[in-house]
C-alpha cells in the first residue's frame, strides 16, 4: 500500500537527484516527527559524495523535488538531513480505496510464500498433565505465527507434538493399577489422572521402589503389554479431550496431532542411519553425538538400556516433517528453556547431512512472572494452570460488564470474547522473547494497552457505522478530501499495515503487530474526539465514516492474525 506510493514516488525523483530508484524507494521511512507528513528520506549517506552537510543537502533535494510538481506530493520540506514529504489527501485516500475498502476479503495479504509449506509445532502438551502457563504462551505464539505465515501465503500444518510417550506413563499405569479406586474416575478422568501422577512422584520420594515399579511397567508398555497399553491409549483420550475444551476456548486449531509415541517405529532406522554416517559415540553405556566443537554438551540419542529420549524423537520427527509431510521451513514454538536441545537436534541433523534443517527455527519465548508466585513444577501439582488465569479473565469481564453496560446482549458471549481476548493479546504484547509481569489491572484495563481497548476501538467504529445508518453490505467510499493532520496520519497507518503483517511474520514477531494495533487504535481515538463526523457536511461525513470502516476492517483482521474474536458491542 504505502510501497506503492513510495515506488511511484521514487520513479517521479529519482533522476533529479541523480540516484537510483531503488535506492529512494529503499530509503524513504516514516518521518521522525508526524507533523512532517507520511515519508521521509533521509540524506546523511549522500552528503560525503555530494561534499554537502546532510542539512544543506536535505534543503537543496527539497528544492528540487518542488520544483517537480510531481502530482502525489502536497508539499516537500527540509529538517536536519531529512527531506520530508506530505502526500496530498486525494492520493492516500484513493490508496485506501483500492488497497483497503476495495479488497475486503484479501487486502494487505503477502505472496512470498507461495507454494511452500510451514509446519508450525505449537502448544504440544504432556498428557496426563494440565496445560501450565508455558503451554499457554507456546499456543497463542504459536497460532499467531500460523496465522502470519498464512497471510503471506504459506501453505501451514499446525502440529501438536504431543507429549504421550517416556517412563512417566509406566508410573502412571502401576498408579492406576494400585490406587484408581480411590479417585472418582466417571466423574473428573482428567483430574484423577494428574492427581495420581502427583501421588506417585510424591510416594516415590520416600520410597525407591515405586520407581523400579513404574519402569518395570513402562517396560510393559513398550513391549505391546495388552492390558497396559490399552491404559495408556485411554490416558491419551482423557488428555486430549482435556486439551481441545481448552484449545477451542482460544480457537485453536491443530492440523495434526502426531505425539512422541508416533516416532517410536521410526527410532532404530534413525538411530541405525546415525551409526552409518559415523555419528554415534559410545559414553558409559549410552549413545551420544559429540558437539565438542560446537561448544554443547553431548545430544544423548539413547540411554544404557537403549532406551530413546526426547532429542531422538525429535531428530526422527523432524525427519518426517520435512519427508512426509513436505515442510519446507519447520517452525517450533517452545519456551526458552529449551534453547539447548534444538540447538543440539539442529546440529545432529545438520551433521546428517539435512541442508533443510538451516530452514529450522526455534521460535521461543519468556516466562510470565506473577506477583508473589514462583514458576512451579508440575510434579509438586501447583501449578498456575492455563484454564485457571482464562476462567478468572472471562469472570472479571463479567462483572465489568454488569457494572458498565447491563443491558449488553450476549452478555456471556461478550465476556468470553473479552476475558480470553485480554489474556491473548496481554501475551502478544511484549516481545516474545522477553519474560511478561502479568499484572491483571493492565491486562484488564480498558483503556490501556489492552486487548479490550483495541476490541472497544473496534465497537467505536462500528457503532459509528451503524448510526450512519451503513450496514456491513453498503460500500462506503471518500467524498471530501480529509487534510487534518489526525486523518492523514490514521490513513499513513491504515496504509502501512501490509508493511506491519510482512515484519511481523519475517521474524515471527506477533507484538509487531499488536503495537501497531494499538497505534491505530490512539490515532483512531484522536480523529474521534477532533473531528465531527455523524453531525458533519454530507461529503465529509462520508469520507470520515469510509475511514471508520477502513479502521475497522484493519483491526478485525489484525485481531484475526492475533487470534482474537472482534465483538460487535461491548
Ligand atoms: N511437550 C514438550 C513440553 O511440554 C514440548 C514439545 C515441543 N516440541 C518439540 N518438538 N519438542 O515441554
Amino acid at each position: 500500500m504505502l510501497t506503492v506510493l513510495k515506488a511511484n514516488l521514487a520513479n517521479k525523483i529519482a533522476s533529479s537527484l541523480e540516484l537510483p530508484v531503488e535506492a529512494i524507494e529503499s530509503g524513504l521511512e516514516t518521518p521522525k516527527n508526524k507533523e512532517f507528513g507520511q515519508l521521509a528520506f533521509p540524506v546523511f549517506r549522500y552528503s560525503k559524495d555530494k561534499k554537502m552537510p546532510p542539512p544543506k543537502l536535505a534543503e537543496q533535494w527539497a528544492k528540487v523535488i518542488s520544483e517537480l510538481s510531481v502530482e502525489e506530493i502536497d508539499s516537500v520540506s527540509s529538517v536536519s538531513g531529512f527531506v520530508n514529504f506530505q502526500i496530498k489527501s486525494s492520493v492516500l485516500q484513493n490508496s485506501v480505496s483500492d488497497h483497503l475498502l476495495a479488497r475486503p476479503n484479501d487486502f494487505a495479504e503477502g505472496v512470498i510464500g507461495k507454494g511452500q509449506k510451514v509446519i508450525v509445532d505449537l502448544s504440544s502438551p504432556n498428557v496426563a498433565k494440565p496445560m501450565s502457563i508455558g503451554h499457554l504462551r507456546a499456543t497463542v505464539i504459536g497460532q499467531a505465527v500460523v496465522n502470519l505465515c498464512r497471510a503471506q501465503g504459506f501453505e501451514v500444518t499446525a502440529l501438536n507434538h504431543l507429549g504421550d510417550w517416556g517412563t512417566q506413563f509406566g508410573k502412571l499405569a502401576w498408579a492406576y493399577q494400585n490406587w484408581a479406586a480411590e479417585y472418582d474416575f466417571d466423574k473428573e478422568p482428567f483430574e484423577s489422572l494428574f492427581a495420581l501422577y502427583v501421588r506417585f512422584h510424591k510416594e516415590a520420594e520416600d520410597n525407591p521402589e515405586l520407581e523400579k515399579a513404574g519402569a518395570e511397567t513402562f517396560k510393559k508398555l513398550e513391549d505391546g503389554d495388552e492390558e497396559i497399553v490399552k491404559l495408556w491409549k485411554w490416558f491419551v483420550e482423557v488428555s486430549l479431550e482435556k486439551y481441545d475444551e481448552q484449545f477451542a476456548l482460544l480457537n485453536v486449531k491443530h492440523d495434526k496431532v502426531l505425539g512422541e509415541s508416533f516416532y517410536n517405529d521410526k527410532l532404530a532406522p534413525t538411530v541405525e542411519l546415525l551409526k552409518q554416517k559415523g555419528l554415534l559415540v559410545e559414553s558409559d553405556g549410552a549413545m551420544v553425538v559429540e558437539m565438542d566443537d560446537e561448544k554443547m554438551p553431548p545430544c544423548l540419542i539413547t540411554k544404557s538400556d537403549g532406551a530413546s529420549l526426547y532429542a531422538t524423537r525429535d531428530i526422527a520427527s523432524a525427519m518426517y516433517r520435512h519427508e512426509h509431510l513436505n515442510g519446507d521451513r519447520m517452525l517450533y514454538v517452545v519456551g526458552v528453556e529449551q534453547t539447548l536441545h534444538f540447538r543440539q537436534v539442529f546440529e545432529v541433523l545438520k551433521k546428517m547431512g539435512f541442508s533443510w534443517v538451516e530452514e529450522s527455527q526455534h521460535i521461543s519465548f519468556g516466562m510470565y512472572r506473577f506477583k508473589n508466585m514462583e514458576k512451579m513444577s508440575s510434579r509438586k501439582g501447583n501449578v498456575i494452570r492455563f484454564a485457571d488465569v482464562i476462567e478468572k479473565a472471562i469472570s472479571m469481564v463479567k462483572e465489568i460488564i454488569e457494572q458498565k453496560n447491563p443491558e449488553l446482549e450476549d452478555k456471556d458471549k461478550v465476556a468470553k470474547q473479552v476475558g480470553v481476548g485480554a489474556i491473548v493479546f496481554n501475551d502478544l504484547v511484549n516481545d516474545r522473547v522477553k519474560n511478561v509481569d502479568f499484572d491483571w489491572d493492565q491486562v484488564l484495563d480498558f483503556e490501556g494497552n489492552s486487548g479490550p481497548f483495541v476490541q472497544y476501538s473496534n465497537v467505536r467504529c462500528l457503532s459509528l457505522l451503524r448510526k450512519a445508518g451503513v450496514s456491513e453490505q453498503d460500500s462506503v467510499g471518500f467524498k471530501a478530501e480529509l487534510t487534518s493532520f489526525e486523518e492523514r496520519e490514521l490513513m499513513r497507518l491504515l496504509l502501512s499495515f501490509d508493511q506491519v503483517l510482512f515484519d511481523a511474520y519475517q521474524h515471527y514477531k506477533p507484538h509487531v503487530l499488536s503495537s501497531y494495533l494499538l497505534d491505530l487504535c490512539r490515532q483512531f481515538s484522536s480523529f474521534y474526539s477532533k473531528q465531527r463526523i455523524l453531525d458533519a457536511p454530507e461529503d465529509e461525513k462520508a469520507s470520515r465514516l469510509a475511514l471508520a470502516r477502513a479502521v475497522n476492517m484493519v483491526l478485525e483482521k489484525g485481531l484475526g492474525i492475533l487470534n482474537i474474536e472482534a465483538p460487535a458491542q461491548m
